[in-house]
């Protein structure tokens, strides 16, 4: 098993690979003035099986291209197994057709990833795993979704969320964070989030909770503008809740999402690194090379 950190995810790359007691191989890459992506494999990979890792965050479209072209090149150079690990994958929120017309862009990733020879491919906390589900049957490639909550939450215990309430901000991922919540041992609930497919707003429904002084975590897969954290943080200080922490997998860095979860009154924010990001103080490289193992 040969471990190539794609230009996304060098530094994460690199510690799977330390991870499995493995030197990673790193891709030769560059931008071209027009902006297109040059990428070279350096290392002969006749016969093995090459894990890429490239995350899909920020600039989704250029890291998505670079992918495809590892994944290819990987092939045509005889590779037996191509496995590609997308810390985040871009693009998995778009897996329905909200609205007619509208572009279904997680198949089409998918499709891509299939056409260029990827057998299997390793997402973490994907957005929907149903959608993930339905979706398996038409590729013959296998994809994988793990979970870094568990992680998240172990780390948190040992941060004085230990007995800490958690705390799901949308009933999508009540099921999983209610497993979770068995780590911090302190209970769990979840809010409701209702959202409008034309405008794309979207509304949380605040349940009353019992939480006077207790410490909360909330965990959801993804922190892009700040918005559900946020309105998730006002609706359990407004209930007198102790500390709150905004627990993700995914930070995106999207432009003033720190100030809205800080304004909100949020006591820590942490993510895990599939994403570079302030909060990117977990890591998922163990979680990865124990699936790798089992591959
Ligand atoms: C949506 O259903 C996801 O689980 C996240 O809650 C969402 O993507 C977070 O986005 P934002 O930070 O923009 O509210």
């Amino acid at each position: 098993m040969i471990i190539v950190p794609g230009p996304a995810s060098n530094t994460l790359g690199e510690a799977i690979a330390h991870e499995l007691g493995q030197e990673p191989v790193f891709i030769n890459n560059r931008i071209f003035p027009d902006g297109e992506s040059y990428i070279q494999m350096p290392h002969a990979v006749d016969g093995e099986t090459v894990v890429l890792v490239q995350t899909t965050a920020p600039d989704p479209d250029r890291k998505i291209m670079q992918l495809l072209f590892m994944a290819r090149t990987a092939k045509d150079f005889g590779a037996e197994r191509v496995v590609a690990v997308l810390p985040y994958m871009a693009y998995a929120r778009q897996d329905k057709r909200f609205l007619e017309g509208e572009a279904l862009s997680f198949d089409v990733v998918l499709d891509l990833l299939e056409a260029v020879g990827v057998d299997d491919t390793i997402v973490i906390d994907i957005h929907s795993e149903e959608a993930l589900a339905e979706l398996q049957s038409k590729y013959t490639m296998k994809i994988h979704n793990l979970t870094a909550l568990f992680v998240l939450a172990e780390y948190m215990k040992k941060q004085t969320y230990d007995g800490a309430y958690s705390l799901s901000p949308d009933i999508g991922r009540k099921k999983i964070v209610e497993r979770v919540s068995e780590v911090l041992g302190g209970g769990f609930a979840f809010f409701e989030k209702v959202r409008d497919r034309y405008t794309g707003k979207t509304t949380m429904i605040v349940k009353d909770l019992d939480l006077k002084g207790k410490n909360v975590v909330i965990f959801d897969d993804i922190i892009s503008s700040g918005g559900t954290m946020s309105r998730a943080i006002r609706g359990l200080k407004e209930q007198g809740a102790g500390k709150v922490a905004a627990v993700c997998t995914h930070a995106l860095p999207v432009p003033g999402a720190n100030e809205k979860l800080r304004n909100a009154g949020a006591d820590d924010i942490v993510a895990t690194d599939t994403v570079e990001s302030l909060y990117d103080t977990v890591s998922i490289a163990g979680l990865v090379a124990e699936y790798l193992r089992t591959l």
